[in-house]
């Protein structure tokens, strides 16, 4: 099977932190893959625009670098070449004059013009104002932002202030890059592009939900950002938020950015605060030859979490009843991401209790790979009774969809939505703003008593009150890396 590319128009996408790590990381080596699939159009340019004196020819051996370190498979040096043609380079200075004349020099009027603030929040700002006073804006011009999205309620009224002084809201692109990897969308199009699975997507038929977004990863190079923020701010009020979203929120009427956005919406405002004694904190202790999270972030009181589990209700008609666990955490037995929707028991069993078997579970995996599970029971294959065992129904993709799982790039998806400008996948202000607004009283609980996270052994299942979280309630998670 050939991969279906559906065109976007010729594009100037100009990355501010162009020399920046999710530059490199991201989205230098994500445009390369959509350009060596023929989906950039003959003329688009990326420009990249930072601080750093650089002319173009080191940009674009800093941008091969890149795509030789992220872009995976090596790629073929005509294509390469011809990619790194495309790209450009301007010295600016986002606080100063330095720098804008020359790149307003570069821009045409014939393309889509989309800017990439990968810089701090701090700056977005100046370099908005600066783009309005150089005339680089129209009203077709994106910019996109990347998270963290405010550190708060107040911070992010604040962003969200700041932008809409300078933009439409529809010109605004909020990345989460979660609503980017192609499970996500798969879970929007088992929900709604079946009839099997939304009769029963409700609380009569689902006895709970369990979200987990583990990594093996510890803070890395990341502990003065990760210290300030912890699990909560960096994990659960954006991509753990999004992923129960998706989830829990009633079929809009159509596929379109509003629609799916204000259901999305919905479904945070209907979030219950959450009871203290139904969080856990967490923070990965030494272990081995491992240090700790406090070595780390180089802070050795420190108290902010790498790990969380909470359960949380969605108090709505579809919901009432069913609980929602959310776990994520650094430094964990295995990166594994999933959601799994348990189903109810058979209101009876004809087979008698002793019969084994158990009850039906949908398990959308997000990574490392991805693939959607459904469990059911069946019998035991063999003489001797009717005995019941659970087996998998598999859909794993990169068996099933052979050429076709070899999945995009969150990053690469999002950036060519930012060109078609489709806002679907991305946040809008309202949404943001509701996320923090169940986060922040979390968090103000934790500090009001000053709450000391759990400690943890690196490469585990995180706290063992994670575990007693669910099995108060009869339940139990599903082993990370199992
Ligand atoms: C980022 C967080 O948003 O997502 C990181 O800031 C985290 O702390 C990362 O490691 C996880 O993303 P992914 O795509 O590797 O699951």
């Amino acid at each position: 099977m050939v991969s279906r590319i559906i065109p976007v128009e010729r594009f100037d996408l100009i990355i501010f932190g162009g020399t920046g790590d999710l530059a490199r990381r991201k989205i230098l080596p994500g445009l390369f893959r959509r350009f060596a699939d023929g989906q950039m159009p003959e003329g688009s340019r990326i420009i990249g625009a930072a601080r750093s004196e650089m002319d173009q020819a080191a940009f674009q051996e800093f941008a091969e670098e890149a795509i030789s370190s992220f872009a995976g498979s090596a790629p073929e040096d005509t294509v390469l070449k011809a990619f790194l043609d495309t790209l450009d380079y301007v010295t600016i200075d986002a606080l100063g004059e330095d720098g804008w004349a020359e790149l307003s020099a570069k821009m045409r009027d014939t393309a889509v013009r989309a800017f990439y603030f990968s810089v701090g929040p701090s700056l977005f700002d100046d370099l908005a104002m600066r783009l309005h006073k150089h005339n680089l804006v129209d009203p077709e011009t994106r910019i996109v932002v990347e998270k963290p999205f405010g550190h708060d309620l107040e911070t992010a009224r604040a962003l969200n202030k700041v932008l809409s002084a300078h933009f439409d809201e529809s010109q605004i692109y909020r990345i989460d890059h979660y609503l980017g990897k192609e499970t996500v969308q798969n879970l929007m199009a088992v929900r709604f592009g079946n009839m099997l699975f939304e009769p029963l997507w409700n609380s009569q038929y689902i006895d709970h939900v369990q979200i987990t977004v583990a990594e093996e990863v510890g803070v890395g190079g990341r502990g003065g950002y990760y210290d300030k923020s912890g699990a909560m701010r960096d994990m659960v009020q954006n991509h753990l938020m999004q992923l129960l979203c998706l989830t829990a929120m009633e079929p809009p009427a159509k596929f379109d950015p509003d629609a799916v956005r204000d259901e999305k919406l919905k479904v945070i405002r209907a979030l219950e605060p959450v009871e203290p004694h139904h969080i856990v904190r967490g923070q990965y202790s030494e272990t081995g030859d491992e240090q700790g999270f406090r070595d780390d972030v180089e802070n050795p009181k420190s108290w902010t979490e790498s790990f969380i589990a909470l359960k949380c209700h969605v108090q709505n008609w579809r919901w009432a009843g069913t609980p929602f666990y959310l776990r994520t955490g650094k430094r964990l037995q295995a990166r594994d991401s999933e959601i799994i929707v348990v189903f109810k028991e058979t209101p009876h069993s004809i087979f008698g209790m002793e019969a084994g078997g158990g009850r039906n579970e949908l398990r959308i995996q997000l990574q490392p790979d991805e693939g959607i599970t459904l469990k059911v029971t069946i019998k035991e294959p063999g003489p001797g009774g009717m005995r019941l065992m659970d087996v998998p129904l598999d859909m794993s993709f990169a068996e099933t969809l052979g050429d076709h799982a070899d999945t995009p790039d969150a990053y690469e998806r999002l950036i060519m939505d930012v060109i078609r400008g489709n806002q679907t996948l991305f946040m809008r202000d309202d949404e943001v703003e509701a996320a923090w607004a169940w986060t922040d009283p979390i968090i103000q609980g934790w500090e009001s008593v000053n709450d000391v996270p759990k400690p943890y052994d690196s490469y585990s299942q995180g706290p063992t009150d994670a575990a007693l979280l669910m099995q108060r309630d009869g339940r139990e998670w599903r082993e990370i890396g199992a």
